[in-house]
């Protein structure tokens, strides 16, 4: 279980992330949405450690990660998409992957098992492959994809990792409509697996009405509503907010 409590942060004068408490409990999918700006990245980066808090708690399972770099908090199996920046532009698509995989299993000290388990690892890549529909694309250098490809290969790595917590922030951005489905299609499954927990910043409606068993809508950096999303959807608060839609005008 992921919990924020009164998390903050400033930047400057700036509340870019206010007093946010929230819980997420495996098996959940929850949409955080609002409008540009509103703190949605930011918060993931609270999250995930790349940003230090302000003020307020990041718990995972109870235990107080706060105060934790990144890398720690991905040990302790919380996911965040790798950024372009992340990968090794100089290796192949498989190598990332098997890396990523690799990373995960951590390297024992029994060398006969680290044997055995580099066929299961090898395994594991050729699948993730498959499912991100890389597999074509395999000894690709990672830095010679078109940004489709290199936005299914910061999945794949994700996917690698296999974190208890997935966060993912537009993970369909920019796609073109034949990679988006296949993105979609990965979190979908991953949903059916009720032991993880995770969260989207999705901006498509119909997406969020298919995958989301909740949504969390920030404004302003502040927590504004929370629910099943029917009903978030339709509260005035967000039809104002995050879908930009003018209150409805007092008859002259
Ligand atoms: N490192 C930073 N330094 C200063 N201000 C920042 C920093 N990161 C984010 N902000 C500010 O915090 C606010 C929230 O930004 P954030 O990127 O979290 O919004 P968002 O909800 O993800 O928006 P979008 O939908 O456009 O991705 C913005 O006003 C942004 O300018
Ligand atoms: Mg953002």
């Amino acid at each position: 279980m992921l919990e924020t409590r009164h998390l903050s942060i400033r930047f400057g004068g700036h509340v870019a992330v206010n007093r946010v408490s929230c819980v997420f409990t495996p098996g959940t999918l929850t949409a955080i949405v609002g409008p540009n700006g509103a703190g949605k990245t930011t918060y993931f980066n609270l999250i995930s450690g790349q940003l230090p808090a302000s003020e307020g708690q990041v718990l995972l399972d109870g235990m107080d990660i706060t105060r934790l770099g990144a890398p720690q908090r991905t040990r302790r199996g919380l996911g965040r998409a790798f950024q372009l920046t992340q990968l090794f532009a100089q290796l192949s698509v498989q190598e990332n992957v098997r890396l990523a995989v690799q990373a995960r299993h951590g390297g024992g000290l029994n060398c006969w098992r680290v044997w055995l388990d580099r066929q299961d690892w090898l395994e594991e890549t050729r699948e993730i492959l498959a499912e991100t529909q890389l597999w074509p694309q395999r000894d690709a250098l990672a830095a010679s994809l078109p940004h489709g490809d290199q936005r299914k290969l910061e999945v794949a790595m994700l996917m690698a990792l296999d974190p208890r917590v997935y966060l993912f922030d537009e993970p369909t951005a920019g796609m073109s409509a034949d990679d988006a489905p296949v993105v979609l299609d990965l979190i979908r499954r991953l949903k059916t697996r009720r032991d993880r927990t995770i969260l989207l910043v999705e901006h498509k409606m119909d997406v969020l009405r298919e995958l989301a068993d909740r949504i969390v809508v920030l404004h302003q950096g502040a927590l504004v509503a929370d629910g099943e999303p029917a009903s978030v959807m339709a509260s005035p608060l967000v039809q104002q907010a995050y879908l930009g839609v003018a209150p409805v005008q007092e008859a002259a």
